[in-house]
């Protein structure tokens, strides 16, 4: 059975963390270079598009205390284990899906996003992805820490996959369903570059997982 995306995530919320380091390949590699990625000065505004419990926060916040973040998560408990978390930094919690969100005009030094948007088809991707790039200040950047199909068949074989599901179990509402429909690196990135963004490059690559970046 297909599970709606937000209880997929409220249910999972205490073994979450646990399972992300320990049974991705990379993991404790691939969040801090994440981190890395983001910009040092002091105060800098970052978006986060699935921000979670914050894993890549947590990272970020070492390196750079006096962040203002804003996280948009759907999972309202993943929310609730971040605001504990950091209740002493400067972070903005948004529950809802980005694809509704309005993220506003030219308000973030950069944008975040780990781990969440390979659920997504490239047609979804591109509109969120042009609001995502004009929410960035002049010179602002997303980093796109992902995994991704190993090759177009597998991308399309997994699309068909939640397609048959979906029509298996009679869900036609158009609503957030937990299904794995990673697209292929190439893909993501004509989805970015579509949407605007310049300079679209991986910066680094551990096994299906990269990290890619995109400037506007
Ligand atoms: C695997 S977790 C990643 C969380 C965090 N970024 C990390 O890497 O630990 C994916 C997160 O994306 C969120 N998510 C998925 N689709 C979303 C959407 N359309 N809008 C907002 N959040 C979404 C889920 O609720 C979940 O918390």
């Amino acid at each position: 059975m297909l599970e709606k995306m937000d209880e997929f995530f409220n249910n999972r919320v205490y073994l979450y963390e646990e399972h992300q380091l320990n049974a991705i390949e990379c993991a404790k590699e691939f969040y801090p270079f994440t981190a890395e990625c983001l910009p040092l000065k002091p105060d800098a505004f970052v978006l986060d598009l699935g921000c979670g419990t914050g894993l890549e926060l947590d990272y970020y916040f070492r390196l750079n205390p006096t962040a203002r973040i804003t996280g948009i998560d759907v999972a309202e408990d993943m929310l609730d284990v971040l605001k504990k978390r950091f209740s002493d930094k400067a972070i903005t919690v948004i529950k809802g899906s980005y694809f509704d969100v309005s993220f506003g005009n030219s308000r973030y030094d950069a944008a975040v996003s780990a781990e969440s948007l390979h659920h997504f088809t490239k047609e979804e991707k591109v509109p969120l992805y042009k609001k995502v790039r004009q929410a960035l200040s002049p010179g602002g950047f997303f980093i796109l820490t992902d995994y991704f199909a190993e090759s177009e068949e597998t991308e399309l074989r997994l699309r068909e996959e939640l397609r048959r599901i979906k029509t298996k179990e009679g869900i036609r509402d158009g609503g957030l369903y937990h299904f794995d429909t990673p697209l292929t690196a190439e893909h993501e990135i004509q989805a970015l570059e579509e949407a605007g963004f310049s300079c679209v490059s991986v910066l680094k690559r551990w096994g299906a997982t990269c990290t890619v970046k995109a400037v506007k």
